[in-house]
C-alpha cells in the first residue's frame, strides 16, 4: 500500500517542524511547505525519518499562494493529499490607541486574515475533493488560544484565530458524510521563534499565568497532531482542542 501523504504549511521551523518529523513517524509522506527560510525548511527536510518527502515553497500572503502550493502538492503526491495541516502563521501587534497609522493597521489586519486564515481556507477548498473522492482525509487548522478568548493589541491575530475555528465547524458539518474529520488545535504559549521575543520580555509574566507552570514544547502540538490523524479520532471532528497547560478553559 502506497503511505498516505501530508502537507504541513509553515514547516521550516517551530510548531510545523515538529509536526512534519511527527507525521514522518507515523509512516506519512510529507510535504515540507516554507516561504522564505529554505535553509531551515532543509533541516526540517533532514530531521523527518525516511528520504521520500519534499520541499514545497509559496507566499501564503500573495491571494494565488495557496493555489500555487495546493497544486505542487497534489503534483507531487499523485493527485491526493490525505492530510492537511495549516499551520503558517504571523503574529503581529496591530493595537488601535498606539500611534500605527491606518495603512499600517489596514496592513497588518490583511496580512493576519490572509496567511492564518484565507490560504488555510484556499488549500481546503483545493484539496478536500480527492479526500471526498478516496473517502478519507483531515483538514487541520493550527489556530490559538487568542482566538478563542482574544488577546489585547492583537485583534487581527485573534480574529484569523478565531475564523481557523470558526471555518472548522462549518467544514466538519460539510465533510463528515465524507469521512473527512477537520479540527482545530488551539495551543496557549509555544517556545518557538514567534513566541521568543514575548517570552524573553516576559517570560515570568507568562508562565504565572499558566498553572502548568511552563509553555508548551512544539511537540506536544506535534503529539496532538498525530493522535487526531488516527481513525481513533474520527468521531471527534468539529472540535478545537485547547493545549494550553488550564490557562483557558472555558
Ligand atoms: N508559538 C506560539 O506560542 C503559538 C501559540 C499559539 C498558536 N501558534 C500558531 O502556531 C503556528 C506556528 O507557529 P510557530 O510558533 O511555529 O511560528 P514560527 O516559528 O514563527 O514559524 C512560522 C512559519 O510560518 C511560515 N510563514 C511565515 N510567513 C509566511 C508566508 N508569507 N507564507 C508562507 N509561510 C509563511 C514560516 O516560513 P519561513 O520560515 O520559510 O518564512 C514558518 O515556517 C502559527 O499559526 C501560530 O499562530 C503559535
Amino acid at each position: 500500500m502506497k503511505p498516505k501523504t501530508a502537507l504541513v504549511t509553515g514547516a521550516s521551523r517551530g510548531i510545523g517542524r515538529a509536526i512534519a518529523v511527527q507525521l514522518a513517524l507515523d509512516g506519512f509522506r510529507v510535504a515540507v511547505h516554507y516561504h522564505s527560510n529554505r535553509s531551515a525548511a532543509e533541516e526540517t527536510l533532514g530531521a523527518v525519518r525516511g528520504n521520500e518527502h519534499v520541499l514545497l515553497c509559496a507566499n501564503l500572503t500573495e491571494p494565488d499562494g495557496a493555489g500555487a502550493l495546493a497544486g505542487a502538492a497534489l503534483k507531487e503526491c499523485n493527485g491526493r493529499v490525505d492530510v492537511l495541516v495549516h499551520n503558517a502563521g504571523v503574529y503581529l501587534p496591530t493595537p488601535l490607541l498606539e500611534n500605527e497609522d491606518f495603512k499600517t493597521w489596514q496592513r497588518d489586519v490583511r496580512t493576519h486574515m490572509q496567511l492564518n486564515f484565507l490560504a488555510g481556507a484556499d488549500l481546503a477548498y483545493l484539496l478536500a475533493p480527492a479526500m471526498a473522492e478516496a473517502g478519507w482525509g483531515r483538514i487541520i487548522q493550527i489556530a490559538s488560544r487568542a482566538g478563542l478568548r482574544g488577546e489585547a493589541r492583537f485583534s487581527g491575530y485573534s480574529a484569523s484565530k478565531a475564523a481557523q475555528i470558526n471555518f472548522t465547524k462549518s467544514l466538519a458539518v460539510e465533510l463528515a458524510p465524507r469521512g473527512i474529520g477537520c479540527f482545530a488545535i488551539a495551543p496557549g504559549w509555544v517556545a518557538t521563534e514567534m513566541s521568543a521575543e514575548a517570552l524573553a520580555r516576559e517570560g515570568n509574566e507568562i508562565r504565572a499565568g499558566i498553572p502548568a507552570g511552563r509553555v508548551a514544547a512544539p511537540e506536544e502540538i506535534a503529539q496532538l497532531v498525530s493522535y487526531l490523524v488516527t481513525p481513533a479520532a474520527d468521531y471527534l471532528t468539529g472540535n478545537t482542542i485547547d493545549i494550553n497547560g488550564a490557562s483557558y478553559l472555558h
